[in-house]
This record gives structure tokens, C-alpha cells and sequence, in this order.
């Protein structure tokens, strides 16, 4: 809380009752008819400011705002007066006065905070550079409810870019609520940050630092992979060191995990998931993107105390 209105930033902010809470109302939503949720959001105006490419996060805060009802101002760096020079703080300035709720993803760590340090309107982070996006987390943790029926105690591995990938930064921050067993797996360049690690070993977390996946598929109940995210490295010739290190496919995935082990993925996917494994009774990628409707959906509502 910020201001005195409920920002969505960090899930460092949030108890585990507080998740539960969310994922309770995004269900009870999902279960609405379409009439009824136009009306729960009716008259609302809801601003859109990315500051970096997306596609489900930008589509689907728009998409779960104008099936509740809501108008959407649209925010476009390229043809605003951020051309001009206009600083970072007058901009959130204007766009509060013109909306109810900011939807903002930025580069920057800590943006979206220092966007909801100026507005009076409730803020709901939509990603900052390598730091938090917690509407991806909240929707990744709905996804696994649905499909495991329970947060606690699931064995979970994290592969690819976890230096740089929000999501895992995000999302670990959550699961420590929930008495996960964690394999990070990546390259040694690519490793968790340590003060993540350190917030683990705060909450006695048990977890593991592993750079193949092979030695803990068969204990897994979720592979979350991951991109590596090449926009975020300094030298691209670290890069070209890394891409493709990780790639799963029917070849090494079938026969070699649980039966019922689920692979997630936030999305967008370079090379890392086969396609080969789209149609298979792992893949959830998909569906999860689609849970970020009704997520969205109860993050606004909440924001707006409704
Ligand atoms: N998962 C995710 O944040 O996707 P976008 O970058 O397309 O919003």
C-alpha cells in the first residue's frame, strides 16, 4: 500500500493469505456470467503504459479490463511527450489525473514503485526490468492450483535465464510461502541472484543448484522453463555463449518425468520448449497465459477495492 491505495509492486508485499485471497477472487470471477461482469468494473478507466514490448500482459490486463466493463487509455511512448523529454514522474502525474488504475512495465528496476510514489491512483506492476512481475506470478500460481490443487510441498525446477527472467524472481518470492523443493537450473553465468537466495534460506526453504535437468526431472511436479532473455544482457557475446543451452522435446522430456508433471513457461519462447511437446499432456503453457484473465481480473478488482 502506497499512498493509501492498494499498488500491486512486489509479492515481497504479500502474505500467503493475501495470495490466496487473489487466486479465491480470480476464481470466483471466472465462474461470473459474461453479463455480469461487464458491470463490475462499468465507468472505470484503466491506463495501459508499457515502456517495453508484450503481448499477454498488455492484451490480457486490456482484455480482463474491458470484459469487466472498463474504457482503456492507451499510453504509447513513441507518440507521447516522452519524446519531448517529458520527465518519468510528470507523465504518471498527467496519466493519473486522466484513469482510475495504472497498469505500467518499464525496464528500470523499480519503476513501477516510484510510479506508484507519485500517483494517487492505484498502480498494478506489469513488470520492471529484472526485478518483479507479480501479475505473472499470480497467474503461474493459479495455474498450478488448477492443475495440482494445492501450492504446498511440490517439487519445482526453475531452467534457463534465471539471472535476468523476473518471472523465476518473482514467483520464487511467492512459493516461499508454501514449503516448495527448488532445483535452480542454469548456466553458472545465469545463476539466481544471491539475495534471492538468501531470502530462501531466510524462509528455510529447501533448494538445489543444478546446471543439467536431467538429475531431478523424475522428481517434478512443475518444470518451469524459461527464455533467455537476450535484451537484458550488456555484451551480446555473453549472450551467444548461452542461447540454446537449454531445449526440452518429446525426445528428453516423455518417459523420463511423472506422469502428471506439468511444464509452464511465462512466454514469449525463443527455442527452449519444441514444439513437439505443444500437443503433449505436460505442456500447460498455453492455458496458463490464459489464466491471466480472470487474474487481472481480481487484481484490478481488489485494487479498486471492489
Ligand atoms: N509473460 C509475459 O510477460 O509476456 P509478455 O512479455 O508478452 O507480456
Amino acid at each position: 500500500m502506497i499512498n493509501g491505495k492498494k499498488d500491486i509492486i512486489s509479492m515481497n508485499d504479500f502474505t500467503a493469505e493475501e495470495i490466496l485471497l487473489i487466486l479465491k477472487k480470480a476464481e470466483a470471477i471466472e465462474k461470473m456470467s459474461d453479463e455480469e461482469k461487464l458491470s463490475l468494473m462499468h465507468g472505470k478507466i484503466v491506463a495501459t503504459m508499457f515502456y517495453e514490448p508484450s503481448t499477454r500482459t498488455k492484451l490480457s490486463f486490456e482484455s480482463a479490463a474491458m470484459r469487466l466493463g472498463a474504457n482503456i487509455l492507451y499510453f504509447d511512448t513513441e507518440h507521447s511527450s516522452v519524446k519531448k523529454g517529458e520527465s518519468f514522474s510528470d507523465t504518471i502525474r498527467m496519466v493519473e489525473s486522466y484513469s482510475d488504475i495504472i497498469v505500467i512495465r518499464h525496464p528500470l528496476d523499480g519503476a513501477a514503485r516510484l510510479a506508484a510514489s507519485v500517483s494517487h491512483k492505484p498502480v498494478l506492476n506489469g513488470g520492471d526490468g529484472s526485478n518483479q512481475h507479480p501479475s505473472q506470478t499470480l497467474l503461474d500460481l493459479y495455474t498450478i492450483m488448477k492443475e495440482k490443487g494445492t501450492l504446498e510441498n511440490l517439487h519445482i525446477a526453475f531452467t534457463g535465464d534465471l539471472k535476468y527472467g523476473r518471472t523465476v524472481h518473482s514467483l520464487v518470492k511467492a512459493l516461499k510461502h508454501f514449503h516448495p523443493i527448488i532445483y535452480f537450473v542454469s548456466p553458472s553465468m545465469l545463476s539466481m541472484p544471491q539475495y534471492l537466495l538468501d531470502d530462501l534460506d531466510d524462509a528455510g526453504v529447501t533448494y538445489h543448484i543444478e546446471e543439467n535437468f536431467t538429475g531431478c526431472l523424475d522428481k517434478l511436479d512443475v518444470f518451469y522453463m524459461t527464455r533467455i532473455q537476450r535484451e537484458r544482457f550488456p555484451d551480446p557475446e555473453e549472450y551467444e555463449k548461452v542461447k540454446g543451452v537449454y531445449i526440452i522435446n518429446r525426445g528428453n522430456i516423455e518417459g523420463k518425468c511423472k506422469d502428471d508433471m506439468i511444464i509452464m513457461h511465462p512466454l514469449p519462447r525463443v527455442n527452449e520448449i519444441d514444439v513437439d511437446l505443444d500437443t503433449t499432456k505436460y505442456a500447460r503453457y498455453f492455458e496458463q497465459a490464459r489464466n491471466g484473465i480472470p487474474i487481472r481480473q481480481a487484481m484490478m478488482m481488489l485494487s479498486l477495492e471492489r
